[in-house]
């Protein structure tokens, strides 16, 4: 037969904010050996809103997961051999559903949704001090927008269906990750309700010490403990898969995509980083067994736990809310350019923003300013500032905020980062890896197999406990080449734009109460 004689297989589920993807790789080589994309959409039912029908990311995972079985079987690979699927996801993305019917009980807030403001003024009012770190020794996080909690409080506040089903012991919480594998592991027919300590440390809820929920927590944000899912490691079995091509096959894996992207591109050790470029943009820095609070306003974040007997491994984190996503804003709010890969080509053209500055706060601003009343804004506009200066000053802002959050996390860790590896859909993008570098006055350093989130997420499954065909052994792991970007233009003139970029943002800062 033509049968190509392939080792163990292993699957990732990839559901990002912007699509959902399904990736099989060979478990000796670390091999992309086929995948499929599909778009999802986000609603913006009213301004500052941002919703997804769980519904329909679900019906995403199953189209990747049976297009790609197509595609194997059209090169005589057999399906047979994915022995394991790992699932890495969007965070903080909360929804509710009933599990009796298995339906969702509103759409899923997307971690980006503003509407949980004046939750969150609220809340920080009521803490001695009002302060908004009030349990960031707990949690790691300040009370902000980005996180499940407060999303959580507001449909139990706001949506009916949601406060009777949680009276009548039908509702589950969930991230997207424990929609996902309740779902495909039976959904009312027995689903496993779990989640793993990463995605769970993205809650609020979650003490980061103790790696459990806290009943403190609970009580402050006022939510039942009764429909928290169980919180696992980030690699054992959790449950099989039930229905589709791939039946039978062991979910194994979990890791928010930040931190799957950590683990796929190797960042073991405690001083090791990464940069991810998505819808947003986050930089996650290894500081191994113990959790580091930041003095700077990064995030203090549960990195991974590779199985169930085994350490959890902490991280710094530097959030930045809008990155590949100020793109489609130039695409879909301005019309000016035609595919989210334009923007490069236009960009290129002028190759300078000649003095205009963007600050993309569209959703507030993240680390390290957390300033949910930060608006967008646009400055230094001449008659000759024309779309390709936009273009431009819309990538340097991506680059801009890379360099405050890699500044806090220098100043924080004491030792500066000698270069950043990254990641994600837009390191496709030259002009920006350059611009990065320029930007950062250190190399940029990209992997030659992009798909790094989706490659931990199978690292994850493929090693877990039952399953064991990937081994974790740095000196198994399989060498990666990469790509190196070198600063390339003086350390002063660097300097100069981004003191100008800093006075930007002092402008978009507290807009909305202005
Ligand atoms: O915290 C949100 C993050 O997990 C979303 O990642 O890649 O969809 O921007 P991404």
């Amino acid at each position: 037969s033509d049968r190509v004689m392939l080792g163990p297989l292993v699957g990732a589920i990839d559901q990002g904010t912007s699509s959902t993807r399904f990736l099989v790789f060979n478990a000796k080589t670390a091999e992309l050996l086929s995948h499929h994309q599909v778009e999802i959409k986000q609603k913006f039912p009213k301004e500052g809103w941002v919703e997804q029908d769980p519904k329909e990311i679900l019906q995403s995972v199953y189209e990747c997961m049976e297009k790609t079985c197509e595609k194997l079987s059209q090169l005589g690979i057999d399906i047979a051999n994915i022995k394991a699927v790992g699932v890495s996801n969007q965070r903080e993305t909360t929804v509710v559903w009933d599990k009796m019917t298995g339906d969702p009980l509103y759409n899923a807030i997307v971690w980006l949704d503003l509407r949980t403001q004046s939750t969150v003024e609220r809340l920080i009012n009521r803490t001695p001090g009002k302060n908004k770190n009030h349990l960031k020794h707990r949690t790691g996080l300040p009370i902000s927008t980005y996180f499940s909690a407060v999303k959580l409080r507001w449909l139990m506040d706001n949506v009916e269906e949601v406060r009777r089903a949680i009276s009548s012991g039908r509702a589950m919480f969930g991230t997207i990750d424990s929609w996902l594998i309740w779902s495909l592991t039976g959904g009312k027919n027995g689903g496993v309700h779990c989640t793993d300590v990463t995605n769970a440390s993205r809650t609020m809820l979650f003490n980061i010490n103790t790696l459990d929920w806290d009943p403190e927590l609970c009580q402050f944000f006022d939510i039942p403990m009764k429909i928290l899912p169980k919180v696992r490691s980030s690699s054992e079995i959790y449950g099989l898969m039930k229905s589709g091509s791939l039946t039978g096959v062991p979910i194994s894996g979990c890791l928010g995509d930040q931190s799957a992207a950590l683990v796929g591109q190797m960042c073991f050790q405690d001083g090791l980083a990464k940069n991810t470029y998505g819808t947003g943009c986050f930089l996650l820095y290894n500081t191994g067994q113990k959790p580091v609070m930041s003095e700077h306003g990064l995030l203090t974040t549960v990195a991974y736990k590779l199985g169930r007997d085994k350490p959890a491994f902490y991280a710094l984190e530097g959030s930045v809310a809008i990155a590949g996503a100020v793109v489609c804003w130039l695409k879909d709010n301005l019309g000016i350019i035609q595919s989210a890969g334009d923007v490069e080509k236009l960009a290129a053209l002028v190759g300078t923003s000649y003095g205009c500055y963007f600050v993309p706060a569209f959703s507030g601003l993240y680390a390290p300013y957390w300033e949910p009343s930060a608006r967008g804004i646009i400055c230094g506009l001449t008659q000759f500032t024309n779309r390709s200066h936009l273009a431009f000053a819309a990538l340097e802002a991506v680059c801009f905020q890379t360099r405050e959050i890699l500044d806090a996390m220098n100043r924080d860790s004491g030792i500066p980062l000698a270069q950043l590896q990254v990641d994600g859909g837009m390191t496709s993008n030259k002009l920006l890896m350059q611009l990065q570098a320029d930007i950062l006055c250190i190399p940029v350093v990209k992997p030659s197999m992009p798909e790094t989130t989706a490659l931990g997420a199978a690292m994850a499954a493929g090693a877990a406990e039952g399953v064991r065909v990937w081994s974790l052994d740095p000196k198994d792991l399989t060498a990666v080449t990469c790509e190196r970007f070198e600063p390339q233009i003086n350390p002063e003139e660097s300097e100069l734009r981004y003191a100008r970029w800093k006075k930007a943002v002092l402008k978009a800062m507290d807009w909305e109460t202005s």
